[in-house]
């Protein structure tokens, strides 16, 4: 933690922190921007890196431009915090460049995400855990695991996980920029009569649905599902709990949504959930039964709570609960998540 935070405590008294962003013309890095600006981010400088296909052209950040450097020959000096969203063998060939020159990387991809030098944040479950970062890389957790454990995590504490069965509804734009246009070209294509045409995804995603698009471990599990259960563990620090998960990729743009069915330790009610979920950070209650409203992607898009609803009792074990959960996964379960871990890194710079 010390270590931490004097790589941090660059210059107390500055005006804020000397920020990166790398793969900024991406899904996620045009969202990092969004969410610095909505939450008034303290930037004393902003530096915006992706490939050498965008150098030199320019993005606006609250009215200003800035050229996009290629992030292969960007020098890394002079950066206090750099948000790395361009994949996983972008993270693995700089991240620790970064952090060696002072930086701490809260990085997006899966890259370091078990590697126990690398803490896993989700604030609302774990923010202590962010001080602790001995590589100088924080990593952010899988988009349908922060989703599912900023609700679980409440209850969690209440009664004792025991297992949970996850099924995903995933939006394309997990899949990022390139699959939302194949989403809305192949919705064009079929309309007008074309065919689909898959480039991004390897089955037509338009009017149709399919496992999620990641490698089938020999368990039968994909690596999304693996990630799902072993990111748990990390983030509850609690490897007993069993989590089965099945995700799959929806035609919807924006906003994941997951069916949960929870078994814990000692007994919740329906009620009791509602009540603790009522007061749990980042969540808002959307359980209108009698108007058949519960939360949709369309709804949670766009915003940073994880909307939670058909909070029922799952007759078919002990101490279980089922619900429906739905957060955008672009905000909280990747860009919000990551600006909240940078916030608590630049608290911790000023005081
Ligand atoms: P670029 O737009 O220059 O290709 P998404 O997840 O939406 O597909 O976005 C991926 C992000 O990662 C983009 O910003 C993309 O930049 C960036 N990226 C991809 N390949 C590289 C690379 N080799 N070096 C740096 N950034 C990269």
């Amino acid at each position: 933690m010390i270590e931490l935070l004097q790589k941090s405590a660059r210059s107390k008294g500055s005006s804020g922190t000397r920020l990166a962003i790398v793969g900024a013309t991406g899904a996620v890095g045009q969202e990092f921007l969004t969410v610095l600006a909505e939450r008034n981010f303290p930037i004393e400088s902003l530096r915006l890196m992706a490939s050498a296909r965008s150098a030199g052209k320019t993005m606006t950040y609250q009215e200003k431009e800035y050229v996009i450097e290629d992030l292969e020959t960007a020098d890394p000096d002079g950066i206090d915090i750099a948000l790395f969203s361009a994949g996983g063998s972008i993270s693995k060939k700089h991240a620790a460049r970064f952090a060696a020159a002072g930086a701490i990387v809260v990085d997006n991809s899966s890259a370091f995400r078990m590697d126990p030098e690398v803490p896993l944040v989700v604030p609302e479950v774990n923010p202590e855990a962010a001080f602790t970062a001995p590589r100088g890389i924080i990593a952010n957790p899988n988009c349908s695991t922060i989703i599912a454990l900023v609700a679980l995590w409440p209850l969690h504490q209440k009664a004792g996980l025991r297992r949970a069965v996850v099924a995903t509804y995933q939006a394309v734009s997990g899949a990022g920029a390139r699959a939302i246009e194949e989403l809305e070209r192949q919705t064009r294509d079929l309309l007008s009569g074309k065919d689909a045409r898959p480039e991004i995804f390897s089955h037509q995603i338009a009017f149709n649905l399919f496992s999620h698009n990641s490698k089938i471990g020999e368990d039968g599990y994909n690596e999304e599902e693996t990630k799902l259960s072993k990111e748990t563990h990390k983030i509850f620090n609690d490897s007993t709990i069993g989590i089965s998960a099945t995700c799959v990729r929806v035609p919807t743009f924006r906003s994941h949504a997951e069916s949960i069915n929870a078994e814990f330790h000692r007994a919740i009610s329906p009620d009791e959930a509602r009540e603790i979920l009522k007061n749990a950070p980042g969540v808002k209650i959307v359980d209108d039964r009698e108007g058949n409203h519960f939360p949709m992607p369309l709804e949670t898009a766009g915003q940073d709570l994880v909307f939670v609803g058909r909070i029922r009792k799952d007759p078919t074990a002990p101490n279980a609960l089922a619900f429906f959960v739905s957060g955008d996964q672009l905000r909280k379960g990747a860009a919000t998540n990551a600006v909240q871990i940078a916030e608590l890194l630049a608290t911790q710079r000023t005081r």
